[in-house]
C-alpha cells in the first residue's frame, strides 16, 4: 500500500470508529454569583474533579458541561435558562438546582421535553413527584430531620423542642418532619417559628428561643448567608451558653466553619455526607479537589451530589449511548446503586429519590481545626415523607 492509500484506509477506519460519537451536552443551572455563589463553585469543582479522574468522554462521546448562573432562588430565571439549554444548546441532561423553587419551576418543561433532570441539591420531598423526568442525588430535608428528631428524643433525652426554619418549601418539610417525629416519640414542641428566606438578622428570633427555654432548638436555613448568621447568633445571643443545643442539617458543613467561627463548636447535625466517612471514593474526591483547587478546597453536599450525579449520567451514556430517549435514561437510573463518597447509595426505583446513610455529627476542634465528627449512623434511609404520603 502506498502512503496515500495507507492514509485513506486509516481515515476510513477512524471515521467508522467514531461514526456514532457525539458530544453529550449537560446543562447545569446553579447560583454562580451573589450570596449563594458557593453552590455553583462547589458543583463545578466537583464536576471538574470527576472529569479529571474519569475522563471527559464516555466510549468516545465527549461529555460537555454547560454552566448557567441563576443567581439565587429565582424560579422564572431558572425556567428561562432551562428553556435555552434545551432548545438552543441541545442538552441531553439537565442538572444542578441548589434551590427547591428553581427545581420546581422546570417540572412541566422537562416533562414536555422528555429531559432527564438530575437534581444535585433541591431537597423538598414533593419535587420528584412533579415530573417523571426527575432523579435526585442529594437528599430530602425529611430524610435528615427524621433521624435528627429521633436522636434528639431517644438518645439525647430532650423532651421540649423549638423549631426555627426558613419560610419556604424545604423549611416547611423540615419543620413538619421534626414536629411529627419528635411528637410521635413523646416530645413536646414549644413553638414553631418561620423566618423569611432572606433573613440574616436572627437576634429577635434567638431572644424568643431564650425566653422559651426549650431543651433543644431545631434550626434550618438554606446553606449560605442565612445559615451562617443563624449559627453565629445562636452563640452571640447567649442561647448556646444557656445550654440550648442547636440541631442542624447542612449549616455546619466545613466550607462554612471559618465564616461561622468558634460559635459553631458543639452544634449537632444530621447529614448524608461527612468528611470523616472512611471509603476510597471520599478519599479520591477530597484529594482531587485539593490537587486541583488548593489545600483549602473541601467537599460539601454540593460536591458529593455533583460527583455522583456525573457518575449516574456517565453510566447512562455508557449503557445506552449518546442519543437515547430521555425516558430510557431515567429507566436506567432507577434502582442504580453507586459507591459514593458518602457510602452506598441507591436511586429508589419507585420514587426516583435517593436512599442513603444519614450521619449524626458534632462540630469539634481537632488538631487546631474545626470539623464535624460523626458519632452515629442510620443506614439506608428512605425519604420518610414519601412513605407517609403515598401517591
Ligand atoms: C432547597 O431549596 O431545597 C435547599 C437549599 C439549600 C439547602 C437545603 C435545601 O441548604
Amino acid at each position: 500500500m502506498n502512503r496515500l492509500l495507507c492514509w485513506a484506509a486509516a481515515a476510513a477506519i477512524s471515521v467508522a470508529g467514531t461514526a456514532h460519537a457525539e458530544t453529550v451536552k449537560v446543562g447545569l443551572i446553579a447560583p454562580f454569583s451573589g450570596g449563594f455563589a458557593i453552590w455553583g463553585e462547589q458543583f463545578q469543582h466537583a464536576v471538574e474533579a470527576f472529569q479529571k479522574v474519569n475522563g471527559t468522554s464516555v466510549n468516545g462521546n465527549e461529555i460537555e458541561v454547560i454552566y448557567r448562573d441563576v443567581g439565587g432562588p429565582d424560579p422564572a430565571k431558572s425556567k428561562q435558562l432551562a428553556e435555552e439549554l434545551i432548545l438552543r444548546d441541545g442538552i441531553k441532561f439537565l442538572t444542578g438546582f441548589a434551590f427547591t423553587p428553581n427545581a420546581l419551576a422546570v417540572a412541566e418543561l422537562i416533562t414536555e421535553a422528555n429531559m432527564p433532570t438530575v437534581i444535585m441539591n433541591a431537597a423538598t420531598s414533593v419535587i420528584t413527584r412533579k415530573s417523571p423526568m426527575y432523579v435526585r442525588v442529594s437528599f430530602t430535608l425529611s430524610q435528615q430531620v427524621e433521624v435528627l428528631a429521633n436522636w434528639a428524643y431517644k438518645e439525647a433525652g430532650y423532651r421540649n423542642a423549638y423549631t426555627l426554619i426558613s419560610d419556604y418549601a424545604p423549611g416547611h418539610d423540615g419543620e413538619g418532619q421534626f414536629v411529627k417525629t419528635f411528637s410521635e416519640a413523646g416530645g413536646t414542641i414549644m413553638e414553631s417559628v418561620r423566618a423569611p428566606l432572606s433573613t440574616t438578622d436572627f437576634a429577635p428570633y434567638m431572644e424568643n428561643v431564650l425566653q422559651a427555654k426549650p431543651d433543644a432548638l431545631f434550626g434550618f436555613m438554606p446553606a449560605g448567608p442565612p445559615s451562617i448568621a443563624m449559627m453565629q447568633t445562636w452563640a452571640s445571643r447567649g442561647v448556646k451558653d444557656a445550654g440550648i443545643p442547636l440541631l442542624a442539617t447542612g449549616e455546619t458543613q466545613e466550607i462554612f466553619l471559618d465564616a461561622i467561627g468558634e460559635a459553631a463548636l458543639g452544634a449537632i447535625s444530621a447529614q448524608h455526607f461527612s468528611l470523616d466517612i472512611d471509603n476510597e471514593q471520599n478519599k479520591l474526591l477530597q484529594a482531587t479537589l485539593k490537587e486541583m483547587f488548593g489545600e483549602k478546597s473541601v467537599p460539601d453536599i454540593a460536591s458529593v451530589a455533583a460527583w455522583d450525579g456525573m457518575r449516574l449520567m456517565y453510566d447512562a451514556v455508557a449503557e445506552l449511548g449518546p442519543s437515547a430517549d430521555g425516558a430510557a435514561y431515567i429507566e436506567f437510573m432507577k434502582g442504580r446503586k453507586i459507591d459514593s463518597p458518602r457510602g452506598p447509595i441507591m436511586i429508589d426505583p419507585q420514587t426516583r429519590d435517593i436512599v442513603q446513610n444519614i450521619y449524626i455529627r458534632k462540630v469539634v476542634m481537632k488538631d487546631g481545626k474545626m470539623t464535624n465528627e460523626t458519632f452515629a449512623t442510620v443506614e439506608q434511609v428512605k425519604d420518610p415523607w414519601k412513605v407517609a404520603n403515598p401517591e
